[in-house]
């Protein structure tokens, strides 16, 4: 068993899709290990997205994340990280496959619904700057 960190993003909450994204969470077969409501600073946002500090749509970025509240998610399943980034689909829902939450709930390639952790390290980091070890099930 594998956990990844699962975010729906501002746009998706004030879209009013929760409902909708945690449905297809629990269809797809991964098990609810923690779940929170977030209003991340931007600071926060910052320290969440550090990686791409350098790149051009950071301090977009950053703005959009604090821009609301989000869900937090910790989800575990066989294959999790990899099978959470294939219902998310591509980073920009246009090019998103039919069908995947991206392409489904997004609207552009910055407010694009979810995100999802990339690797078992950023897993673990990402886990770790939302939930503490006893909060999750
Ligand atoms: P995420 O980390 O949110 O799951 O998304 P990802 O791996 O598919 O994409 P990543 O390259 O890590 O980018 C993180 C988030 O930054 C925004 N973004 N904007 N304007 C742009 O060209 C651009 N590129 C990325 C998106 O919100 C993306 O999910
Ligand atoms: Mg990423």
């Amino acid at each position: 068993m594998e956990r990844t960190l699962a975010i729906i993003k501002p746009d998706a909450v004030a879209g009013g899709h929760v409902g909708a994204i945690l449905q297809r969470v629990e269809s797809g077969g991964f098990a609810l290990r923690g779940m929170r409501l977030v209003r991340l600073t931007r600071a926060e946002a910052e320290g969440f997205y550090a990686v791409h500090r350098d790149r051009p749509f950071f301090d977009s970025l950053t703005a959009f994340m604090s821009s609301g509240p989000a869900i937090v998610l910790a989800l575990e399943a066989d294959d999790a990280i990899r099978r959470w980034r294939e219902l998310m689909g591509s980073t920009d829902p246009a090019k998103a496959a039919p069908g995947s939450l991206r392409r489904e709930f997004g609207s552009s390639i910055e407010r694009n619904a979810t995100h999802g952790s990339d690797a078992p390290e950023t897993a673990a980091t990402e886990l770790g700057y939302f939930f503490r070890g006893v909060e999750l099930g």
